[in-house]
């Protein structure tokens, strides 16, 4: 089936990291399809993702992935307007499969190329289920490799207020359970242990940094657990893994809660946006409900599958760089630090 020629039409590929995904987007508001391929389980054991072994997956799944989308989607590449794929931040080795995968694709069809910050996608994610979402918004991204408070004043138009100046809060997560002895990804099994936890067994540190700054610090705090787990071992005492998970479950949230309340106060901003890997936990979501709502701010998040890495936020990008006529050169390349200026 052929699609309307009034149509836009989005192909979006993401493989920044260990999901390959692809999914068509007609639009800006019609998602299609969406194909998601996870590796978690083959990097699992080796307790996080092995660079080298994600560029081999991504390079077998990219074409089957990508057909899956179109089929499921009943469109063929000549019904593009554009392929939109992530070109940074991410692994290099695993970027350049889905860059030069979206490349030879959109030469051979013919239509735009556009290269999208994996970033920008995260955050883009919300107008998937938010159509009518304006600016100017205050996001909170917090993923694997990052942890940003930025001002959105329109498309394309952002202010980094504030980042991470060591881990990501995504990281010291998977950090800390993994020295929990939890499986990988360590977030959402933090999530699932802490059911079970007292979040005020263990009193960790709240890193909050200079009175008015809107940067984070996790890896003090990250240290703090290991070594309150170090100093019982050496004791030959064994902590109860689900109080250890639930504190500092508590102790992430309150920094990113209450930084994010700081940076309203600052901006005056009327919406907060939440993205990234990390945003999928449900008590950071529970905790900015009821801390929003008591401000009448207004709260804006994803659906847990739109939080972690995915092809549709790769799309929905694509669909406003197409109508800024945004697109790419062919000499496109991966930009693995990739940063938001
Ligand atoms: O955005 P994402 O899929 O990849 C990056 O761009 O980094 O984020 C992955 C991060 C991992 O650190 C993972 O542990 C965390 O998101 N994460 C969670 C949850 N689901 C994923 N952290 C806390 N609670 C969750 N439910
Ligand atoms: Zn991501």
């Amino acid at each position: 089936m052929g699609s309307q020629e009034s149509e836009i039409v989005i192909l979006g590929i993401e493989t920044s990291c260990d999901e390959t995904s692809a999914a068509v987007l007609v639009n800006g508001t019609d998602l299609r399809s969406h194909i998601i391929s996870s590796q978690i389980v083959t990097h699992q054991r080796y307790g996080g993702v092995v660079p080298e072994i994600a560029s081999r997956e991504h390079s077998l799944h990219i074409q089957p992935v990508v057909q899956q989308a179109l089929d499921s989607a009943k469109v063929s590449f000549s019904d593009l307007s554009a392929i939109a794929v992530t070109y940074g931040p991410g692994l290099v080795g695993s970027l350049l499969v889905g860059v030069s995968g979206a490349k030879a694709m959109a030469y051979a069809a013919g239509i735009p190329l556009i290269g999208i910050n994996h970033l920008e996608g995260h955050i883009y994610a919300n107008f998937l289920h938010n159509q009518d979402l304006e600016f100017p918004f205050l996001a909170l991204l917090v993923s694997g490799g990052h942890t940003h408070l930025i001002l959105f004043e329109a498309h394309g138009k952002y202010r980094v207020l504030g980042h991470t100046r060591d881990d990501a809060a995504g990281e010291a997560l998977d950090k800390v359970a993994r020295t929990l002895g939890l499986e990988y990804p360590g977030g959402p099994q933090i999530q699932k242990v802490a059911l079970d936890g007292d979040a005020h067994a263990f009193k960790f540190p709240r890193a909050m940094l200079e009175k008015d700054s809107l940067d984070f610090s996790f890896s003090g705090m990250k240290s703090a657990v290991l070594n309150t787990l170090n100093s019982a071992r050496m004791r030959g005492e064994t902590l109860n893994v689900p109080d250890l998970a639930a504190s500092f479950q508590q102790a992430v949230v309150d920094v990113l809660v209450w930084k994010a309340l700081r940076a309203i106060d600052q901006t005056g901003a009327k919406t907060l946006v939440l993205a990234g890997g990390v945003a999928a936990n449900s008590l950071l979501r529970e905790t900015l409900d009821k801390e929003l709502s008591e401000r009448s701010v207004r709260f804006v998040y994803p659906p847990p599958l739109f939080c972690t890495d995915n092809g549709a936020m790769i799309a929905i990008t694509g669909y406003f760089h197409y109508l800024a006529g945004n697109f790419s050169p062919w000499t496109l390349n991966a930009v693995p630090g990739l940063g938001l200026v």
